[in-house]
């Protein structure tokens, strides 16, 4: 089961996905329990990295929460494609945070042990649940060929990967990445998509729609066994959805 929230623009967006993050985080702290979430990459949440630095630096409990990615670029943290280095200067570098409470993928090693290494953080810091970690929050983007995180189209063995994290190759670019994998998404107690724009749209409806499709649509295999999916999207992204 999901819900879906379309709202009228990408700022009315940011500030209602923003507002529910801050009431999680805060939700948390108030039973003085650490909060995990892990952020999307990519273009669209870099404005509501923008909000939660500007109006939650102070309105969120930074020091209960522990930010991880949901996904990689194999490249350094000041290369225009990191997630990690746009996450730090929309984010990071805007609001008081524990260093310690910050985990970034350590880019560097082979890509393997890179996600072994990633992998490895994770299951040391979050509880667990039918032998996998659990995520607070999981943030994902939505791709035009209907991946996420970084599962693709051409791997769907990642749906049900043994692993917490896999090294992958970006179909199109060979781009090496990291990312969770599948069953440790959807065993988060949240997952919430954030998608904007026209662009998506078709995508949106496709992922969306009840009927199985012939392709193979990575997002459509999220559907948290125990937490909340919520679709946050604009009115672009969500022009085909009937509320
Ligand atoms: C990444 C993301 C990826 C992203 C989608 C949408 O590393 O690129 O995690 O899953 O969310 O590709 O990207 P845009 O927001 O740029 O459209």
């Amino acid at each position: 089961m999901h819900q879906v929230k379309v709202l009228s623009s990408e700022e009315i967006l940011a500030e209602e996905l923003a507002k529910e993050i801050a009431l999680k985080i805060n939700s948390s702290a108030n039973s003085l329990k650490p909060f995990s979430i892990a952020l999307a990459g990519g273009s669209t949440p870099k404005l509501l990295y923008s909000v939660l630095a500007e109006k939650y630096a102070e309105l969120i409990p930074w020091n209960f929460t522990n930010i991880f990615m949901g996904d990689e670029r194999c490249v350094p943290f000041n290369h225009p494609e990191s997630n990690f280095g746009m996450i730090k200067k929309a984010l990071i570098n805007k609001i008081r945070i524990p260093e310690a409470n910050i985990h970034p993928v350590k880019i560097g090693a082979e890509p393997e042990e890179a996600a072994n290494n990633y992998s490895e953080v994770i299951d040391s810091i979050l509880p667990r649940r039918d032998g996998m970690p659990v995520f607070d929050l999981i943030i994902l983007g939505l791709g035009e060929d209907g991946h996420t995180a970084s599962v693709f189209p051409d791997r769907p063995d990642l749906i049900n990967s043994k692993l917490t994290c896999e090294a992958v190759r970006h179909p199109q670019t060979g781009q090496c990445r990291i990312t969770l994998t599948f069953p440790v998404i959807n065993n988060a107690n949240a997952v919430f998509f954030l998608v904007t724009g026209e662009k998506k749209a078709a995508m949106v409806r496709e992922i969306l729609n009840e009927k199985p499709g012939s392709e193979m649509l990575p997002a459509k295999y999220i559907d948290p066994v125990y937490g909340i999916l919520v679709w946050f999207m604009d009115e672009n992204a969500g022009r085909f959805i009937t509320p």
